[in-house]
C-alpha cells in the first residue's frame, strides 16, 4: 500500500467525517435532531463527490473500492466514539438516515471509481487505438513509425495528437493493402498511397468516435506525406525521411537489392533523402544517408 494511498484512505476519510461531524454541530443548535442527519446528507454527497474527483487521483476500479470500505469503517469507528459513546443521543443514534450516510460512504467511490475508469477508457485513446489498429495491420510492431513520430515531435514544438497519429499511421495503405508489388519510385503510385491511407485513417478515426478536427488534420498530414506541402506537410515528410534512414534503408539495401536491383534502391535513397525540406532535417538524415549509399555502392561491386 503506497503512501498517496493512505494519504487518501485515512486523510480525506478523516477529514470527511471531521466536515459531517462539525455539520452536525451547527445544524444541532438550528434544526430538531431527527432532521440533522438528513439535512447534512445532501452536502455531505456534494462535498464527497468533490473530493472524489478532483482530490482522488487513484485510477483503477480496486482503488476505489478498498477506499470504500476504509471510510466507512471509518464513519462508523469515529461514530460510534465520538457520537455514540461520546454523547449518548437522548432517542439512540442508528436510524435510517445514519445507515443511508454508510451507504453513501461505501457506494460514492465505488461510483467514481466507476466513472474514472469508463472515461479513461473512451478517452486514452485515439492515439493508442491508432498504434493498435496501425501495429495490427503490418502485423507487428514497425519501428519506423514510432521513430517517425519521435522525430515529429522534435521537429514540430507542440505538436498535438492529431499529429502523432498520423506520424505513427502514415504509411497505413501500406499495411491495409499489403507489401508486394510495391512500385516506391511511382510518382502516381505514391500518390495514390498518400491518398488512399488519408482515407483509410480517416475512417478509422470516424469509427472511433474523433472529432471532425483530428480527423481533417489527420487526414491533411498524411495526404501529402511523400510529397510535402505546407509547413506541417513537411515537417511530417521530413521526420519520415529522417526516420526511413533509421529502420527502413537497411532493408532496403540489404533485402530488397537482389530482388529489385541497384538503379531502383538507388533511386529510393535518394529520393527519401533529397525531398528533406529543411537542411537543418537533412544534416540530421545525412549520416545514415550516406553510410547506407556505400553500403549499398559495395553490394553492388
Ligand atoms: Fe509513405
Ligand atoms: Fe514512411
Amino acid at each position: 500500500m503506497n503512501k498517496q494511498f493512505l494519504k487518501d484512505a485515512l486523510g480525506w476519510g478523516f477529514i470527511l467525517w471531521l466536515i459531517g461531524y462539525a455539520l452536525g454541530m451547527i445544524f444541532f443548535a438550528i434544526v430538531p435532531p431527527a432532521m440533522i442527519g438528513w439535512v447534512i446528507t445532501p452536502i455531505g454527497i456534494v462535498i464527497t463527490l468533490w473530493v472524489l474527483f478532483k482530490k482522488i487521483k487513484g485510477d483503477t476500479f480496486q482503488y476505489y473500492l478498498k477506499l470504500a470500505f476504509i471510510w466507512t469503517a471509518i464513519a462508523i469507528v469515529l461514530d460510534y466514539l465520538f457520537i455514540v459513546k461520546a454523547l449518548k443521543p437522548a432517542d439512540g443514534y442508528y436510524k435510517l438516515d445514519v445507515y443511508l450516510y454508510y451507504l453513501l460512504t461505501f457506494a460514492l467511490p465505488l461510483f467514481v471509481g466507476w466513472r474514472k475508469k469508463y472515461y479513461s477508457e473512451a478517452g486514452m485513446d485515439l492515439y493508442n487505438k491508432t498504434i493498435e489498429f496501425v501495429d495490427k495491420s503490418f502485423s507487428g510492431k514497425k519501428p519506423h513509425f514510432e521513430r517517425t513520430v519521435f522525430w515529429l515531435e522534435k521537429f514540430l514544438l507542440g505538436a498535438t495528437e492529431a499529429h502523432k497519429i498520423a506520424a505513427y499511421a502514415h504509411d497505413i495503405e501500406r499495411g491495409v493493402s499489403g507489401e508486394k508489388n510495391r512500385e516506391y519510385l511511382n510518382l502516381e503510385f505514391l500518390k495514390y498511397h498518400q491518398n488512399e491511407g488519408a482515407e483509410i485513417i480517416g475512417k478509422f478515426l470516424e469509427k472511433n468516435g474523433a472529432g471532425i478536427e483530428t480527423i481533417n488534420k489527420v487526414k491533411h498530414l498524411v495526404s501529402s506525406h511523400e510529397f510535402g506541402g505546407d509547413d506541417e506537410q513537411n515537417v511530417l515528410m521530413d521526420a519520415d525521411s529522417v526516420s526511413f534512414f533509421e529502420t527502413n534503408a537497411p532493408h532496403f539495401v540489404e533485402k530488397r537489392f537482389p530482388i529489385d536491383g541497384y538503379e531502383k534502391i538507388k533511386g529510393k535513397l535518394d529520393w527519401m533523402f533529397n525531398r528533406i525540406s529543411s537542411e537543418e532535417h537533412k544534416k540530421i538524415a545525412r549520416e545514415n544517408y550516406e553510410k547506407w549509399s556505400k553500403a549499398l555502392e559495395a553490394y553492388k561491386k
